[in-house]
């Protein structure tokens, strides 16, 4: 790792859900523990990093949707280590203004996410945790990037299920849909044990010594999320399935074990 990123209270011995991430994307912002995860996540599972590259193409996709309907400020939660094809770059690409607000708990993923954010006025980074909500909507940076009487576009992409049910993930939600103004979109992602119920249990299993568990939920409790918002075609599907470009593969959808969707509020 380059140690220009590593903020000194980062505990390196602990797995962390972003660096695992990072690491299955070809990042270099992971430690050995890290890898030592996902190691074991991709005996269980060894397409795991077609899956988390499936997964950021879904975001891209959706955040290109998203903006093409005219929204012009993201809120991207469980945002995660910077990579190729940021929210703020895609959301520009499509929309010059667009305003972005990251949050995420994650030491590392705060630390780079402001370095590369330093020189963007129109982003920021949060370090908040997304199972307080009102944290993030009380923020100062948030407050000065977000106007809560325009449609606004929150995603929670591969974030969710880091959220146990204890904690109350359609509280989060259900939050969200009651600050957003009508236009507003709700972009989400999700693993499922739908198709392979022992596969999600084992990676649940190992995610048990990560920073955060890793929840897996059924369809009909991945869709409750969009409780109060109208889908978008097509719907809740395989993250594959969401309106692909031109040439990418959809084969065999459910072997990516994860949901995504996207809905706008009436
Ligand atoms: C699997 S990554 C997903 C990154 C990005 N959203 C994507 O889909 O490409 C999940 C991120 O959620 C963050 N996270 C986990 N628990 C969190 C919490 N309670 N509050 C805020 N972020 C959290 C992790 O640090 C990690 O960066």
């Amino acid at each position: 790792m380059d140690s220009e990123w590593i903020p000194p209270e980062v505990d390196s011995r602990r797995p962390s859900v972003a660096r695992v991430y990072d690491f299955l994307l070809g990042g270099d912002h992971n430690y050995a523990s890290d890898r030592d995860l996902a190691t074991g996540l991709l005996r269980v599972e060894p397409q795991a990093r077609e899956l988390a590259r499936a997964n950021r193409a879904f975001l891209r996709r959706a955040v290109r949707a998203v903006a093409g309907a005219g929204v012009a400020q993201f809120v991207d939660i469980g945002s995660g280590i910077p990579t190729q094809g940021n929210v703020h770059e895609v959301a520009q690409s499509v929309a010059p203004d667009a305003r972005v607000v990251y949050v995420d708990n994650d030491d590392v993923a705060v630390a780079h996410s402001r370095s590369i954010l330093a020189d963007d006025d129109g982003t920021a980074i949060l370090q908040a945790d997304m199972r307080r909500p009102a944290d993030i909507l009380a923020d100062p940076e948030f407050k000065r990037l977000i106007d809560l009487s325009e449609p606004v576009a929150f995603l929670l992409v591969a974030a969710l299920h880091l959220v146990t049910p204890d904690e109350d993930p359609a509280g989060i939600v259900a939050r969200l849909r009651d600050v957003a103004a009508p236009g507003s979109h709700l972009v989400i992602s999700h693993l499922t044990h739908e198709a392979q119920p022992g596969k999600t249990a084992a990676i649940g299993k190992l995610y048990d010594r990560a920073t955060s568990p890793a929840v897996s939920r059924s369809y009909a409790e991945i869709l409750r999320f969009f409780d109060g918002w109208e889908l978008l075609d097509p719907g809740l599907v395989y993250v594959p399935l969401w309106r692909p470009d031109e040439g990418d593969a959809v084969d065999d959808p459910e072997r990516y074990l994860v949901f995504g969707g996207v809905a706008r509020l009436p």
